[in-house]
């Protein structure tokens, strides 16, 4: 069936006559033919569900199915939910109870529980697990989306009952602070109008691929690519001698990539030549015909084999596979270790795993007739791209324009510049016409760029009173064949371990090392996970040693406000402490621990982040973020333009938030445009949980810039003093004197009629001498810090060791939280993740260094149906360098929960997993070594 046909279809009630062969899928008709991009390609293997369209009011894949089948069906895509404008009442549902964050999924999630809701309008929380089970979702950890669909009802047109936008009464003290209001980006979301990089599509627009390693070493003998070229609709064909020879990479002193392998390949995936066609079958024939003549070099996997003596070397610039060595010691470890009543080490293995958002990363980029570059791409850093471009292709920064359009999910994985993003630019430049690449999720794997696997040691010294002594971490990650953020991560390692709790004394030893397998960057938690894991789980056992509770003894060494750690950190507000109480309280710890049946058990971890980090990557003599923002000349619309990147951790919302707080204005009145470097001002970017305290501060600083324009007319106008003025929720009052008061949007008009355009500027800066002065000590530092405390409960299956959690209870000092439910939905979205990288995922290599496991069917993420309910809430906190008292949460809680975990299994079973991720054939096998003993 490849003949050409017309096939017949009734897509949301219209008929549509449309060329097909016999392998078109019904995703490619209405993605690529019908615009209907609201359908979403995420892995194309039916595996992730963001393709769901409704099939006779049934959930289908439409990347499974053939258009041929689809003849004759009604089929329904989430632009044909809405009727006549108003929106299904489950769309409102997920706007108002914060279901959505990136939004890649939530087309298909909508539609998902519309068909269950037409089936059964009352289902329980189980028939919602049960059913959305088809349908990953990698941001919200499902419960708002379960919550939503349970609530549908409420948002049915007309109903009264329905949530209003802004619910809490919470701190009186600010009207848009500390209020739940939806995303600003919600409405497109839901409906399908977010568009995102792939959505995109340029007049005479190419398409690009790449032709990669099928060798984890090899020496490039020879490429022949004239075979490609001659394929009819091939345009270009680049190799190594077409491009620039300039190294990139992260740090600058770590620059080891190259935009094409011109001499050798150093992991399988490696980028080899590309090419830009007609579409992307003509580029996947045309790799096919590129002939690459490889000589194999001995390859190594393990990083403790490639530090050895005698391994093949990777990358000369590193001896010994080094590619990073920390060396700290601060106190006196030795007599740390001596001082101790009970001193153990252990041995904790983590495991390499993927951000795996739901949207393939993409890049298209064009030239202009004046020789400027656009490229739209997937990033978290849109300025730090452009940065990178100019280094590559020689051109000033002013020249590129980078634009981040909807970012379907980073968490990391989208924090540098990627070979799609220069080679679009390069097969642009070399066609005349606008490329546009993407990931298949397979390729996505093969870049890479996930977390780093770590072999940590650890020995901790305890006073018989649980006391801290003395602490030993040695720490070995398995980079893969280049740096790429991996320079950070093996400081982080080290550097963040002493913030949770107070240590008088702690040694690291931190080794980086390439081996032939893809490179791993930068991770939500970056570098912490492991470790933190070692010591939670290690700090538990010891405890239990000492008959002392688990909880006390964090209490006991728990970290105060206002202190600096034993690496010269300083740590300011710090409700660590509270945390604790907290979770203890609500989870019924003291009626729990150690009392439920066996198979049954409960666990605590804990854990924190930087708010930024203090010092950038790369450095420059410009703030860290700025912001700008214009006021319609009428005073009704505000713009606010940020350069940080909402990458649906909600920070267009939260940013907008703080700006209308610091104006005195309503926050309906904001528009929010981010992620744009020839229109939004530099800000660094949506990495290291920098957004909410470093954008914020910027944005507050801009509003206050407006509010003080405004006020100045409003007290000319109120023949007044500024400082007899207040604004609150855009009216201008004067103190002791209810009848004298202007509208602020009146004021704002008047002062843009006497002094023209009324805009604001802000900036922001972390302050100057953060840290030591000893090598290394940049890492770690931060304005501020988030501190978590977590408790798990699960359950074991002692005849088959499988692991089921059955709740978190989680506390967060986050200083201020701008806006909860968005703070809530970063929390629950880190819990599922970091259950998924405890009990299920681990990237798999053969022993030629080819991936197992490059897809969503076995890399396994958690379901619905794996995430338990999750009771999260935030301390009383304020954070005096945080806007409003703001700091991070989004990476902070992802810390706790590997350790709270493997806590619980230990005190249900009995048996302490020190390997990641923990497994049913490791859980058994344990239980099996202690029922034999
Ligand atoms: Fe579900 Fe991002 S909101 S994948």
């Amino acid at each position: 069936m490849s003949g050409r046909r017309f096939v017949e279809l009734t897509i949301n009630g219209d008929r549509h006559t449309v060329p097909v062969t016999g392998t078109t899928t019904l995703l490619e008709v209405l993605r690529e033919r019908l615009d209907l991009t609201g359908v979403k390609l995420g892995c194309g293997a039916g595996d992730c569900g963001a393709c769901t369209v409704l099939l006779d009011g049934e959930p289908a894949n439409s990347c499974l199915l053939l258009a041929l089948e689809a003849e004759g069906r009604e089929i329904l895509t989430i632009e044909g939910l809405a009727q006549g404008g108003e929106l299904h009442a489950v769309q409102r549902a997920f706007m108002e109870r914060g279901a959505i964050q990136c939004g890649y999924c939530t087309p298909a999630m909508v539609l998902t529980a519309v068909a269950l809701l037409n089936r059964n309008p009352d289902p329980s929380e189980d028939e919602i697990r049960e059913a959305l089970g088809g349908n990953l979702c990698r941001c919200t950890g499902y419960t708002k989306i379960v919550e939503a669909i349970g609530h549908w009802r409420k948002y049915v047109a007309g109903n009264t009952n329905a949530k209003a936008s802004t619910p809490e009464p919470g701190d009186t003290s600010h009207a848009v602070i500390g209020r739940s209001h939806p995303r600003v980006d919600s409405r497109d979301k839901v409906t399908g109008r977010a568009r995102y990089a792939d959505d995109l599509k340029l007049p005479n627009m190419l398409h690009g691929k790449i032709l990669t390693s099928p060798l984890a070493h090899a020496r490039i003998v020879s490429i022949d690519a004239s075979r490609a070229a001659a394929l009819p609709g091939v345009k270009a064909v680049l190799t190594a001698r077409d491009v620039p020879g300039t190294l990139y990479g992260i740090s600058p002193a770590r620059y080891d990539e190259r935009i094409l392998a011109s001499d050798k390949v150093c992991h399988v995936g490696d980028e080899v030549a590309a090419v830009a066609a007609v579409d992307e079958v003509t580029c996947i024939r045309a790799l096919e015909l590129i002939e690459v003549e490889y000589e194999e070099l001995p390859a190594v996997f393990d990083p403790r084999e490639a530090m050895a003596e005698g391994a093949p070397l990777i990358l000369e610039r590193y001896p010994n596979n080094v590619n990073t060595r920390v060396e700290w010691n601060f106190g006196d470890v030795e007599r740390g270790f001596r001082d101790a009543d009970l001193v153990r080490e252990e041995r904790f293995e983590g495991n390499r795993t993927y951000q795996s958002p739901m949207e393939p990363h993409c890049a298209l980029a064009e030239w202009n007739g004046n020789g400027r570059l656009r490229v739209h791409t997937s990033t978290q850093v849109v300025h730090y791209v452009r940065y990178q471009l100019a280094r590559l292709l020689d051109m000033p920064q002013g020249d590129i324009q980078v634009i981040g359009p909807h970012c379907g999910g980073g968490f990391g994985g989208k924090a540098g510049l990627n070979p799609l993003e220069i080679l679009s630019a390069l097969l642009a430049k070399k066609t005349g016409r606008p490329v546009k690449m993407r990931y298949s999720r397979a390729e996505m794997v093969h870049h890479f760029r996930g977390r780093h696997k770590q072999i940590v040691d650890l020995k901790i010294g305890l006073k018989k009173d649980g006391s801290i002594t003395a602490l030993q971490q040695r720490s070995v990650l398995d980079g893969g064949a280049y740096s790429s953020y991996g320079v950070v991560a093996v400081y982080y390692s080290g550097a963040m371990m002493p913030t949770l709790y107070k240590l008088p004394s702690y040694r690291y030893d931190g080794f980086r090392v390439n081996t032939n397998l893809p490179a791993c960057g930068a991770m939500r938690g970056h570098g912490c996970p492991h470790p933190r894991f070692a010591f939670e789980s290690l700090l538990s056992d010891m405890a239990a040693e000492l008959g002392l509770d688990p909880i006390d003894v964090r209490l006991k060494n728990a970290m105060d406000p206002e202190s600096r750690t034993v690496n010269s950190l300083d740590v300011g507000s710090c409700e660590f402490k509270a945390c604790l109480e907290v979770v203890r309280e609500k989870s019924g710890w003291k009626e729990k621990k150690g009392r439920l049946p066996f198979g049954r058990g409960i666990g605590i971890g804990c854990g924190g982040f930087v708010s930024g980090a203090g010092y950038p990557i790369y450095r420059s003599k410009f703030p860290h973020s700025n912001a700008l923002i214009k006021v319609s000349e009428d005073g009704e619309r505000v713009t606010l333009y940020t350069g940080e990147t909402d990458i649906g951790q909600g920070s267009m919302t939260v940013l907008g938030q703080i700006a209308a707080e610091a104006m005195g204005i309503d926050f309906g009145r904001i528009t929010v445009v981010c992620a744009d470097t020839d229109v939004t001002p530099l800000g660094l970017g949506s990495y290291s949980s920098r957004v909410t305290l470093m954008g914020g501060n910027a944005c507050k600083m801009a509003g206050e810039d407006v509010r003080g324009q405004v006020l100045r007319a409003a007290a000319a106008m109120l023949e007044t003093t500024v400082e007899d003025l207040s604004v609150t929720a855009g009216r201008i009052r004067v103190a002791g004197d209810s009848r004298r008061e202007v509208e602020w949007r009146e004021a704002a008009a008047r002062s843009f009629a006497e002094n023209g355009p009324l805009v604001g500027r802000g900036h922001y800066s972390p302050p100057e001498g953060l840290g030591g002065d000893f090598k290394g000590a940049t890492v770690g530092t931060s304005p501020a810090y988030s501190f978590t405390a977590c408790v798990c409960e699960v359950e074991v299956d002692v005849e088959t060791g499988r692991v089921r959690v059955l709740k978190f209870t989680d506390a967060h000092d986050v200083g201020t939280p701008i806006n909860p439910m968005a703070v809530e939905g970063q929390a629950e979205g880190a819990i599922a993740m970091m259950l998924g990288e405890t009990l299920l995922e681990d990237m798999q290599f053969d022993d030629r260094g080819r991936t197992l496991n490059p897809n969503l069917h076995d890399y396994l993420l958690p379901t619905a149906r794996d995430v338990p309910p999750i009771d999260s809430c935030t301390v009383p906190s304020f954070e005096p360098r945080g806007p409003f008292g703001a700091k991070e949460v989004g990476e902070g809680s992802t810390l706790p929960v590997i350790g709270a975990i493997a806590n619980a299994i230990e005190d249900a079973v009995g048996v302490r997993i020190r390997s990641l991720p923990i497994t049913a054939e490791k859980v058994l096998r344990a239980l099996r070594v202690k029922l034999a003993e």
